[in-house]
């Protein structure tokens, strides 16, 4: 059987010859022909199960703590794809309460050379009443995240922008196991609002009253955005959310979404000005994401469940994310670069790793470095 990783390594240079977000929709439409019958023969590629890298968080039981970042599935099309894929969880969205075409194209871009991505994608996505209607004809697996963001029209502000937050909480919070809120978007004009601590005083307020009105317990994490550099971590803001989030009865953080800045780029700076704005992804945020989660380890006490997320390509760096306070990890770049295969190499490498250290599960080493 030829090993994945060979598999994909024929296979990407096709795809890298296709323009990104083409190749990107031509990935997705295959996956969406193999889901409804095909699964079967994914999995002696993919399938890899083992106790140790049983992961239990906010009562749910995630067998392995490998998940799909959000953004990759915005429309909850392939859940049944990506756990045949082997991942222990998937996030999907973001969903916002109204259907958006999101930024025109082209907004989403490579950077071989620093293994990573640049898009605006702008919250393109079907709106939470067309996801809400697919996932109630669906049924998942392992835990499912849904991820919200505001509607991307910056016309909707202040108390429509709560309003419409709440509004697709209200539809899609009761067909997920876990939310995420996506207050950290870099790629709409309005999509950082609540990451101010007031603004977000107010989110969470509304949103903890529509979930006691539901009478659901289900977790609701905040995605947030990178530190401003890998030298510049703390930051006094971070501070007061995180405090926000914890008065409301946040149930952990998702760090990090994509970077505005392009510091420390192999990429030419022409190639960079040609591309124009975006959020950057990959290898180069791994730096910043793990020293984030660090900080917000020791910040929460490690009380609450982190998952980490941005950069993470190989299981070295999914381990170190572990060590560091992880309990779960999401990929999302490292795929387009490595391919599916890196969900079991990570899987794989996990177990090897954590006997050689000692530790008889995942869940023994979470933030062991901290
Ligand atoms: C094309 C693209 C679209 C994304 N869309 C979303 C999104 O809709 N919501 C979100 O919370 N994060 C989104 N992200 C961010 C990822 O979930 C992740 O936080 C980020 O890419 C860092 O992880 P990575 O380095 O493994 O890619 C997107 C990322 C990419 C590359």
């Amino acid at each position: 059987m030829l090993p994945t990783f060979a598999m994909y390594r024929l296979f990407r240079p096709l795809l890298f010859h296709l323009e990104a977000e083409r190749a990107h929709r031509l990935t997705l439409a295959v996956a969406r022909l193999v889901q409804p019958w095909g699964l079967w023969a994914l999995t002696p590629y993919f399938n890899y199960e083992h106790p140790a890298l049983t992961v239990q968080c906010w009562h749910l039981t995630f067998p392995n703590p490998v998940g799909l970042a959000a953004g990759l599935d915005k429309n909850a099309r392939l859940v049944r794809f990506w756990e045949a894929l082997g991942f222990g969880f998937v996030e999907v969205g973001s969903i916002s309460a109204r259907p958006c075409s999101g930024n025109p194209p082209p907004r989403l871009f490579r950077l071989p050379e620093d293994r990573a991505l640049i898009n605006r994608m702008g919250l393109n996505n079907d709106g939470a009443e067309q996801v809400a209607r697919r996932l109630q004809r669906m049924r998942h697996r392992r835990p499912l995240g849904i991820n919200l963001a505001k509607t991307h029209d910056p016309s909707i502000l202040g108390e429509a922008a709560i309003a419409d937050f709440c509004e697709s909480f209200r539809r899609l919070a009761p067909l997920a196991d876990y939310v995420t809120l996506n207050i950290s978007c870099p790629n709409t004009a309005e999509g950082k609002t609540f990451e101010d601590p007031k603004a977000l005083d107010a989110l969470l307020r509304a949103i903890f009253a529509v979930r006691r009105e539901l009478k659901l317990s289900i977790p609701v994490l905040l995605k947030l955005s990178p530190p401003p550099s890998n030298r510049t971590i703390f930051d006094s803001q971070l501070e007061e959310i995180v405090a926000v989030a914890q008065t409301h009865g946040i149930a952990g953080f998702v760090a990090i979404n994509t970077a505005s800045d392009r510091a420390e780029l192999r990429t030419s700076p022409a190639i960079l000005t040609r591309i124009g704005p975006g959020g950057l992804s990959g290898r180069p945020l791994a730096t910043r994401a793990r020293c984030l989660l660090f900080y917000l380890y020791r910040l929460t006490e490690g009380k609450l469940p982190l998952i980490s997320v941005g950069g993470i390509d190989s299981v070295e760096e999914a381990y170190a994310r572990i060590r560091a306070g992880a309990s779960l990890v999401q990929l999302y770049t490292g795929l387009i670069y490595e391919g599916p295969g890196l969900v079991r190499r990570i899987k794989q490498g996990l177990v090897e790793k954590l006997e050689q250290d000692g530790f008889d599960s995942v869940q023994a080493a979470i933030g062991i470095d901290a």
